[in-house]
């Protein structure tokens, strides 16, 4: 599976003109469009790894994020799950979200492995999934990545923001567990959300074959009725200037860490000062010797 499969009939030219970073794209598709993907009746399989030639291996997902609602109905997050209680939480009506399931299956690390090419920039890929009861809530957040959702079974109504809840977004934002004070505090910072209320909103139904596509800072939830749903979520993180730069920084503190990474809790207030002024002359002297070059050279030379 490629990443043009998954934006057929959208050719990638024009999502990458009209969309990419910009507008959210519903792509309908045939009820068969991911029949190569491993199927929910599958998952508990993939999850436990490959016992093979006496070597088991691949079983990475131990943990999973269950969502559920309480009695009172407030939204319940457990962030990580064991595996012995994923049965348990399901049946009792948790969504589950499962981390990179690619690792181990082919159709889905060619996936990873075709979107890991689309830029000579270093870019990280992954795929998750989730697993959804019938009658399900999910909380109101964005992602500061772009994100694909891919109905793989069942559907799943979601509504989403017209507008981003910020742009380029540096972090995700779980909307429900913020308050006005931390926002408050970000924007005299210069860094300034909008809250769901003030972002517009669309009601979608992705059906089996369906694509969803947001870009980053897009507000969304997501709800089952019904029918439970099965989706895998391809994202891509964002690969910026920002992501070269903290190289060439973390760069910087290997070769001073013994300064750079000294516990100066004990450092009289005199003595600290004259010290940051030292350091901040070899981080001065570092940045200005860095070129455009340098840093393209960083991120291209990064491990994927
Ligand atoms: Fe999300």
């Amino acid at each position: 599976v490629t990443f043009d499969d998954i934006l057929r009939p959208i050719e990638r030219e024009s999502f990458f003109l009209n969309h990419w970073a910009r507008t959210p794209l519903l792509i309908k598709g045939l009820a068969e469009k991911f029949s190569s993907f491993p199927s929910s009746e599958a998952l508990p399989g993939l999850l436990a790894g490959i016992l093979k030639n006496g070597k088991w291996s691949d079983s990475i997902n131990l943990f999973a994020e269950a969502t559920g609602v309480s009695r009172s109905g407030e939204i319940i997050r457990l962030k990580s799950v064991p595996f012995s209680m994923y049965s348990q939480l399901y049946n009792a009506g948790f969504s589950l979200c499962f981390r990179d399931v690619s690792i181990g299956n082919k159709v889905l690390e060619s996936l990873v492995s075709d979107c890991d090419a689309l830029s000579d920039r270093k870019a990280s890929a992954i795929v998750t999934s989730y697993l959804t009861p019938p009658h399900c809530n999910g909380y109101v957040h964005y992602d500061y990545q772009h994100v694909f959702f891919l109905q793989v079974e069942g559907s799943k109504f979601w509504r989403i923001s017209e507008r981003p809840g910020i742009e380029c977004p540096i972090e995700n934002l779980a909307y429900g567990s913020i308050s006005q004070a931390f926002l408050n505090g970000l924007r005299q910072k210069g860094y300034e959300i909008s809250i769901p209320s003030d972002s517009g909103s669309l009601d979608l139904l992705l059906e089996q074959g369906d694509v969803l596509y947001l870009p980053p800072g897009y507000y969304h939830v997501a709800h089952t009725r019904e029918k439970y749903s099965f989706h895998y979520t391809l994202t891509l993180e964002s690969s910026t200037f920002w992501d070269s730069v903290k190289i060439a920084f973390r760069n910087e503190l290997l070769k001073n860490h013994a300064e750079f990474n000294r516990d100066l809790r004990t450092m009289p207030l005199e003595e600290r000062l004259e010290f940051y002024s030292c350091q901040l002359e070899t981080l001065r002297a570092a940045l200005n010797a860095l070129t455009p070059g340098d840093l393209e050279a960083l991120i291209r030379n990064a491990s994927r």
